[in-house]
């Protein structure tokens, strides 16, 4: 549904973001994005929504050229996108509600929105997808009121309201404890399953990426070197995506379980990854 071909980015700054990029994703696909600090994952990302302008090449949404699009085509065109973010975004002083409702500002219209009067259909879906992220409850509150964790299901609820085809998610779990982050990453995982959504999801922690995305795709300075199934990725590919050095601290191999342990059905551990600064 999303093809990037001969994609390239280089930043005014000169900065050369990503190479060549050839990707395609399938409907409903879940693909994690991995790579260290700088590789380009968040430019890849905002190449396809054109937050980011990338520099030559072709970004296809179904049968719509994204690269070409400008002014209410492009505004169409990013309804069937929705972005979820690390630091998730949210309007502090508003309602859980009024940030879920923001969600439908593509549609609705800024001035409508502004007098917060969303159709009743809106309201409705919106009080639905409280309820599914888990935060039935939490509609009155501020968002300012909420844990990380809480506000990355209102962040996940208002990307939903948009229908969109396609989820481009940023580092969802950057700022979250260990449990949460794999809370938030099962909850995304099931909603692109029941909503047959395909989705980006930039990511730090290898080991959440084996364990809920379908595919995962390595970048390295800006150029794909790994594209597989989650159970391809050893420790070599991880070099190859990560480089020895850093690497060499980081990943910890798996022991061989002992004689007494395998009596017991192993479990299928992915490799362990101690992620260091979240950027
Ligand atoms: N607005 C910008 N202007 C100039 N250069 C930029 C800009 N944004 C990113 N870059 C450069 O582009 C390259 C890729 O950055 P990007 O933010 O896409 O990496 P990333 O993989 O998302 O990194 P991180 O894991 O730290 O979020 C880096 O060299 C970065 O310095
Ligand atoms: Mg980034």
């Amino acid at each position: 549904m999303l093809t990037l071909s001969q994609v390239n980015k280089r930043y005014p700054t000169g900065d050369r973001a990503l190479t060549d990029i050839e990707l395609t994703l399938p409907r409903g696909q879940v693909m994690a994005l991995i790579g260290p600090s700088g590789a380009g994952k968040s430019t890849l990302i905002r190449c396809v929504n054109r937050l980011v302008e990338p520099t030559s090449g072709s970004i296809r949404l179904e049968e719509t050229e994204l690269t070409r699009l400008s002014g209410n085509a492009l505004r169409r065109a990013r309804r069937a996108m929705a972005m979820i973010f690390q630091e998730y975004a949210l309007v502090d002083r508003l309602t859980v509600m009024e940030n879920v409702l923001s969600g439908r500002l593509g549609y609705v219209g800024f001035w409508r929105s502004f007098l917060r009067r969303y159709p009743a259909d809106d309201i409705a879906e919106a009080f639905r997808l409280l309820e599914r992220v888990g935060l039935p409850h939490a509609m009155d509150k501020r968002a300012d009121a909420l844990s990380g964790g809480q506000r990355q299901r209102v962040g996940i609820a208002r990307a939903l309201i948009q229908r969109p085809r396609l989820l481009l998610v940023d580092e969802p779990t950057a700022s979250l404890d260990p449990k949460t982050s794999r809370q938030i990453m099962r909850l995304i995982r099931e909603l692109c399953a029941e909503r047959k959504l395909a989705a980006i999801i930039n990511i730090h922690d290898v080991a959440l990426a084996q364990q809920f995305a379908d595919r995962i795709v390595g970048l390295r300075a800006g150029e794909i070197v790994f594209d597989g199934k989650p159970g391809e990725l050893d420790a070599d590919t991880l070099t190859t995506i990560y480089g020895e050095e850093e690497w060499d601290t980081r990943v910890q191999e798996e022991e061989a379980p002992s004689a007494a342990a395998s009596a017991a059905p192993a479990p299928a551990t992915p490799l362990t990854l101690a992620t260091g600064g979240a950027r």
